[in-house]
């Protein structure tokens, strides 16, 4: 038997549990630059590096924001960046007791020989750039994947995906950062959710295979799906209720059983992505899902679900600063309710 994570198993972990406290989730601010870029862009401000410093400044400046949020992913730019006052992006999370993590993935290209399709880059050299990130201070890290439902998806496709994740998940491991496993099914389509239900099934199995032939070890990973929800394009709407029972049937079927030996708390840690929705759908449907019965931890990792209105608010105006903080505080503590299955808002 190949013994995984060395020296590190132990921390994996405990990693794992800390951003799996209870109602905490993860914040996700590792928009590439270019898509920085269009968030700026959609306030007005031009992708400068003065920007995007200002902007990732008042993320992580929110008082309070640790009470909601356990762990904060970061672009590389962020990682090695200092406040607008001077401080570590990163020493001004630790001291929030948010755990920085890092976005390892070099993005989508297109997936040759496939129906128009997409596949993550960033393997070449991830085992010396994980390890830079772990003495930058990282200790989780995030690989995001897509599968297209219009699109196919193809075999080739699903399978691409999920071996990437499985090889990034094993040199993640290997170097101490916890790995996000992130295959996100892409909301766009005229799909209905039994058809989503379909594919994440397909998907889910194949991510699985793929991490036990790399010896993964999976009480060191946070699982990242996107709910099992209808097409965005689909006429047939879900209730949160109806995102709930799908997205934890899923769960149900796909997560392999428990190691003996294991305890309740180390069982797999979902951190559910926004994918595109509402921010009050983003919540009910964490919510909903943490109102039924399930052994697992479910939060949040959300990027727009958690940002927009924050963005919005501050407008690249430093008298907004305040009230962007406050919004992002809001939509926190929401779905630190909502991780609870106490939302009532
Ligand atoms: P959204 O919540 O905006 O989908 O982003 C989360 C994320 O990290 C996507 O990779």
């Amino acid at each position: 038997l190949t013994v995984r994570a060395g020296s590190y198993a132990d921390e994996l972990v405990k990693t794992a549990k800390t951003i799996a406290s209870p109602g905490r989730g993860i914040l996700a601010m590792d928009e590439s630059n270019a898509t920085c870029g269009k968030r700026l862009a959609s306030i007005g401000l031009e992708n400068t590096e003065a920007n995007r410093q200002a902007y990732r400044t008042l993320l992580v400046t929110v008082p309070g924001l640790g009470n909601y949020v356990s762990g904060a992913i970061l672009f590389e730019e962020t990682l090695y960046q200092s406040t607008t006052d001077g401080k570590k992006m990163v020493d001004v999370l630790v001291e929030q007791k948010i755990v920085p993590g890092i976005k390892v993935d070099k993005g989508l290209v297109p997936l040759a020989g496939s129906n128009d399709e997409s596949w993550c880059q960033g393997l070449d050299g991830l085992a010396s750039r994980s390890a830079a990130y772990y003495q930058q201070g990282a200790r989780f890290a995030k690989w995001r994947t897509v599968v297209s439902i219009p699109n196919g998806p193809s075999a080739l496709a699903v399978k691409e995906a999920a071996w990437g994740l499985a090889r990034y998940a094993a040199i993640s491991q290997d170097n101490g950062l916890v790995p996000i496993v992130e295959p996100e099914i892409l909301l766009d389509g005229e799909h209905g959710i039994e058809r989503t239900f379909e594919v994440a099934q397909k998907v889910w199995a194949e991510v699985f295979y793929y991490m036990a032939e790399n010896n993964v070890m999976f009480e060191g990973i946070l699982l990242k799906p996107s709910m099992v929800t209808p097409g965005a394009e689909c006429k047939d709407r879900a209730t949160p209720d109806q995102v709930a029972e799908y997205t934890l049937k899923l769960l149900q079927r796909r997560i392999p059983p428990a190691v003996p030996g294991i305890m309740a708390s180390s069982l797999p840690t979902f951190t559910f992505l926004s994918g595109g929705q509402s921010e009050v759908e983003a919540t009910q449907n964490l919510n909903a899902m943490n109102q039924s019965t399930n052994p697992w931890h479910v939060s949040f990792s959300y990027a727009r679900a958690l940002q927009n209105t924050c963005l919005k608010t501050w407008g690249g105006r430093p008298e907004n600063v305040q009230a962007a903080q406050e919004a992002l505080l809001i939509r926190a503590k929401a779905n630190s309710l909502a991780q609870l299955g106490k939302y009532t808002g």
